[in-house]
């Protein structure tokens, strides 16, 4: 097909189907990312084949991060192509997908009974243009044995946390063990760390689709970032690190402190993990005298435009969206339920004890800026982090650079 050959360059598709049945008379294909757990929805989906004969339910994905995943899609969705049912899609795109005319709408669905975030997030224009997969925000993991063995508590400010990394190194004598792990690289989630002491400083990005940006607490964010790196705080190549390099480094047990998402948490505690039982999950720390915030984060189910199979695929998408497959996904692969009371069941607090405590954050995590250009808004502060982060770009010219470039896209 003309697309893969177009996209084969930067991606690895792979198909994780499992045996056609005889009888099938209708294919589905699901795109998923592969960061997201795609053998525990495969779970979910043998089940669904086998509640619905004569549907098979086939896996691709591609793309390690949310804007190599976006531009696989773009390149599939403009070429029209009809091979993809049902899509899988980070929370800040549903609306520049229903935009592009990308995804059908869903009539007549009831949105009450998941978070009112990705209630919200998946309705555009008043239509309803995705349903949820899961909910998600940005936590500050640590080690609770090495907290324990110094005494030390989770960190509630960054200064904290560098003086956390300090008692430890310290003591541990490893050259090997980083402080802290967050995201450099110049990918979506680097949106997040510059926004992370940015909000913590009681300012906003756009309100109203105005732009409101604050030049100083700017600065005051990416040298936040940059003086992990000048003091040793954070590995020196740390402009290379994308969101799943911090979870391999983390699970490792080559990292004190890391910045990550849900997702990471299964993997941490998994069977070939390095630090499994020794992993302890928080709300990140504030600039000191500024508010705790977070990036509200998550991902939604979407049917594709062009997908010839409309109605089976909805069907496909109502039972993905489901509790139960919310509650199976939370508890197999911890991706944080869309459901309010899951926070408090039994059996997924038994896999992840700490979302008893992550509902209130994901409540009041903050969401990116929406609007329809969105993608360059992201553009702009991903590579600056980086830029800042690599020491090619000083913090006050950083702020001055992402200031001055917000500008010619947003008033
Ligand atoms: C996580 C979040 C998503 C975010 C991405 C950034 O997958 O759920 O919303 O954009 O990380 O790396």
């Amino acid at each position: 097909m003309k697309f893969r050959a177009l996209t084969g360059a930067f991606l690895s598709a792979a198909s994780l189907g499992a045996a056609v049945p005889a009888f099938a008379d209708t294919e589905l294909k699901v795109y998923i990312s592969s960061q997201h757990q795609p053998q525990v929805w495969r779970k979910m989906l043998d089940q669904y084949e086998a509640k619905n004969p004569g549907i098979k339910v086939t896996i691709e994905t591609g793309g390690n991060t949310s804007e190599a995943q976006a531009q696989y899609l773009n390149t599939v969705m403009s070429a029209k192509d009809t091979s993809l049912d049902v899509l899988i899609l980070d929370v800040i795109r549903p609306a520049q997908f229903a935009a592009a005319g990308w995804t059908s709408p869903f009539t007549g669905k009831d949105m009450s009974g998941y978070l009112p975030a990705y209630a919200e997030a998946n309705t555009v224009d008043g239509k309803i243009v995705a349903l949820p997969a899961f909910a998600d925000s940005m936590f500050l993991y640590y080690r609770k044995d090495l907290l324990e063995k110094y005494g030390i508590q989770p960190p509630k400010t960054w200064d904290e946390l560098k003086a956390a990394v300090k008692k430890i190194n310290g003591g541990e004598n490893n050259p090997d063990l980083q402080g802290l792990s967050f995201q450099g690289k110049a990918i979506e989630g680097a949106v997040c760390t510059f926004l992370l002491p940015y909000w913590s400083q009681g300012k906003t990005l756009v309100q109203n689709g105005k732009l409101t940006f604050d030049r100083a607490a700017a600065a005051k964010s990416l040298a936040l970032w940059k003086s992990f790196v000048d003091e040793g705080v954070s590995k020196k190549n740390i402009s290379e690190v994308a969101t799943d390099d911090t979870r391999k480094e983390f699970q490792a047990g080559n990292v004190v402190f890391a910045v990550n998402w849900s997702y990471a948490w299964a993997q941490a505690q998994g069977k070939d993990s390095a630090v499994a039982g020794k992993v302890g999950v928080a709300r990140l720390p504030a600039l000191t005298g500024g508010d705790a915030s977070t990036c509200l984060g998550g991902w939604e189910w979407g049917v594709s435009a062009y997908s010839k199979h409309q109605d089976d695929a909805k069907k496909l998408v109502e039972f993905l969206s489901s509790k139960d497959v919310s509650k199976f996904v939370a508890i197999n692969g911890s991706l944080m339920p869309t459901y309010a009371d899951l926070y408090k069941d039994e059996d997924v607090l038994k896999s992840a004890p700490w979302f008893a405590d992550a509902l209130q954050v994901v409540q009041t995590a903050k969401p990116r800026p929406v609007t329809p250009r969105y993608n360059e808004v992201s553009e702009i502060v991903r590579t600056t982090v980086n830029a800042v982060l690599a020491g090619v770009m000083t913090p006050d010219d950083g702020a001055a650079q992402i200031e001055s470039r917000l500008r010619r896209i947003l008033r």
